[in-house]
């Protein structure tokens, strides 16, 4: 079984065939999906989400992208539904220089008070950090980040940073990069992080992983991620599914 544990199904390149396409994910083998917030909008579509369909979890957060939109009445909503009763998570939220927009004084503000959140409400945070490794970890340090643990999704950074983010106890998300050829950096952190901190993920609809690399991504192109796992670990494709599931189960708190 594998536990997906980052999709954006609320994403309007869903809007012709969500419903056909969440459906099937049980018969391909997908038992869990978290649904991740990354605008107050994209929060609200999340919650109706975990209410339509019994595997699907969310997070709610802001990406820092759209950091510019948060105000404190905004805020004070996003916490409140934090309390909801598939709400898992606080994501996704961390900061992004690669897109300089907000610049990085609004980024920082509303990561640090969303880390607060996730402190507040006792939930782990899921991480999106680009091209801002330094800021992200001082920032988390600052924080207390260890107390509060998360993943890293769409880890992008080499060996070095992951042993940082392994000491503080944190998960990496394993997605659709790993399949790519070019990805020599990722593979070898991959290769050093061990098997009880990854965490399965596509990032859908961005990311999919090869053979479909370019077209909009869902959870069924995960078997291509766990072959790719597998393969660099040295351990069979069903080992990878069944720990990696374990990991997010722990992580979020679910069927435990
Ligand atoms: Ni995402």
């Amino acid at each position: 079984m594998i536990f997906e544990s980052h999709a954006h199904y609320d994403d309007e390149v869903f809007d012709e065939d969500r419903e056909e396409l969440l459906r099937s994910l049980g018969e391909h083998g997908i038992g869990y999906v978290i649904n991740v917030g990354s605008s107050i909008e994209n929060c609200r579509r999340t919650l109706a989400l975990t209410e339509q369909y019994s595997f699907v979890y969310g997070a709610m957060g802001v990406h820092p992208s759209e950091t510019g939109e948060l105000d404190e009445e905004n805020f004070a909503w996003l916490r409140a539904q934090c309390a909801a009763p598939k709400i898992v998570a606080v994501g996704e939220i961390g900061l992004d220089y690669h897109w300089q927009e907000p610049e990085a004084s609004v980024q920082k503000k509303w990561f640090e008070r969303q880390l607060e959140l996730a402190k507040d409400t006792g939930l782990p945070v899921i991480i999106h950090s680009r091209d801002a490794a330094k800021d992200t970890l001082d920032i988390l340090r600052a924080h207390g980040a260890e107390e509060i643990g998360g993943v890293i999704h769409c880890f992008s950074y080499a060996k070095e940073m992951a042993r940082e983010y392994l000491e503080m106890g944190y998960y990496f998300g394993i997605g659709g990069v790993v399949t790519f050829k070019n990805a020599k950096k990722l593979k070898e952190a991959v290769q050093y992080i061990p098997m009880d901190r990854i965490l399965l993920e596509t990032d859908s609809p961005y990311l999919a992983p090869e053979p479909n690399r370019g077209q909009r991504n869902s959870s069924l192109n995960l078997p291509y991620v766990v072959q790719a796992i597998a393969a660099l670990k040295g351990i069979g494709c069903e080992e990878v599914e069944e720990i990696t599931s374990g990991n997010a189960k722990r992580l979020f708190g679910i069927g435990q």
